[in-house]
């Protein structure tokens, strides 16, 4: 009999969205009546079509694979040129950020992306991440075996857990430890925030003082709106040599269902080894790309590159602004039920303190069974959730009205 990997033993619950769903169908089985009504604004997933200029150019892509001439197979594991070229230019280079196309590792996903980093780094890594935080972070490296067992408020021994609060405006205090890789989201997943980029600079600082690695989600970058926050960590003067960023296709143009995001990794990024000795970290992971992934399909790249033309350009911009006009939506009205309201505006997720007396995941049970709408408990995003609850701006503008009346007539 095989021996399993029983760090995965350590994990107590579900993972947090299939949770979520299964208590959200546990209730609608119950309640059939009101299975229609319900409205869900858990998990982060995208509900407008996909962009026209994206259908076209996956349509031609794949009559171009119907025919001899055109035919693809295996595509290049790190990606085609046409995408890495794309994305260089117009998401870097002609914003001022140094980021060439070799860089850029074309992959079917952010989530399998940041879970699957660790295969590159080892695991005596003392290793930071937010809280409340994107849960992917902490159970990959629970299922790595970079951690003990948790506590009795799911805190898992041996990861250093930096709070973010309503006083540090969800940015986390600067360690006083060394540790050697820290994950940042900006804005962030859950709370909305966003970092500054004299936050930002100070990390950075921090992690070319010590020799840290910055994992830096920039996965919910097009949702700002503020032009003098950053979009990428590589607007930091000394970040190409302690970070590496990750980015998606899915928040921006409808791709969650179609699957395609990006890492950068800067060609001067060193890790070490337990020796002691420097090692460039670009190529380790395009050795693991290329052993481990076949790359993503090719019609689904052709879509992801029309993003990068003038039709694109201008349908991204107005799927951002309607989800942004969601979140305003969503902003005011818990706001005028007297709520502490957070995030929101550089991001589409607003996050919200419970009202007085009701936990995150009480609050997440008076929202389905009394107003029908699906909330993700704050809680679940780690210790420091508690307390709050997350709604996601991703919806229908039809839906998100009516949920905003929903509070109103449930918390007002
Ligand atoms: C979320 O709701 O936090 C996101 O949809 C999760 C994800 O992107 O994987």
């Amino acid at each position: 009999m095989a021996l399993i990997n029983e760090n995965f033993l350590k994990l107590k619950a579900g993972y947090l969205f299939p949770e979520i769903a299964r208590r959200v169908k546990a209730f609608t089985e119950a309640h059939p009546d009101q299975a229609n009504r319900v409205i869900r604004c858990g998990i982060g997933d995208v509900t407008e079509p996909l962009p026209e200029s994206c259908r076209k150019a996956m349509h031609e892509a794949i009559d171009e694979l119907g025919t001899r001439e055109h035919f693809r197979g295996y595509g290049p594991e790190q990606g085609y040129d046409f995408l890495r070229n794309a994305i260089a230019k117009r998401q870097f280079q002609d914003r001022g950020i140094e980021v060439s196309a070799d860089e850029i590792f074309i992959s079917d996903g952010s989530k399998c992306d940041t879970g699957n980093i660790l295969d590159i780094f080892g695991n005596q890594n003392r290793i930071a991440i937010t809280d409340p935080v994107y849960p992917v972070y902490v159970d990959t490296n629970v299922m790595a075996g970079n951690t003990g067992e948790a506590d009795a408020n799911g805190a898992f021994a041996g990861l250093l857990y930096l709070p973010c609060t309503p006083e540090n405006g969800f940015v986390p205090a600067i360690p006083k430890e060394k540790v050697d890789l820290v994950y940042l989201c900006y804005p962030n997943n859950p709370t909305g925030a966003t970092a500054t980029k004299a936050q930002l600079q100070e990390w950075v600082d921090y992690a070319l003082a010590n020799d840290t690695t910055l994992l830096y989600d920039a996965a919910y970058e097009a949702y700002i709106q503020d032009p003098e926050l950053p979009r990428s960590i590589f607007e930091i003067p000394g970040a190409r040599r302690c970070a590496i960023e990750f980015r998606s296709f899915s928040k921006i143009a409808g791709f969650t269902g179609v699957r395609c995001a990006y890492i950068i990794i800067p060609k001067e990024l060193e890790g070490r080894t337990t020796g002691g000795t420097r090692q460039l970290v670009h190529p380790l992971w395009s050795r693991r790309h290329s052993t481990k992934f076949n790359g993503a399909s090719y019609p689904v790249q052709r879509g992801a590159a029309a993003i990068f033309t003038p039709q694109g350009e201008a349908e991204v911009t107005e799927l951002i602004r309607h989800y942004m006009g969601n979140a305003a939506l969503l902003r005011a009205a818990c706001a005028d039920v007297g709520l502490a309201v957070y995030g929101g505006e550089n991001a589409p997720y607003v996050w919200v303190a419970c009202p007085a007396g009701t936990d995150s995941w009480g609050m997440f049970d008076r929202m389905l069974t009394e107003a029908n709408v699906v909330i993700t408990p704050g809680s679940g995003f780690g210790a420091a959730g508690e307390g709050y609850f997350r709604i996601s701006a991703f919806n229908s503008r039809a839906n998100v009205e009516e949920v905003c009346r929903r509070i109103r007539q449930l918390l007002g």
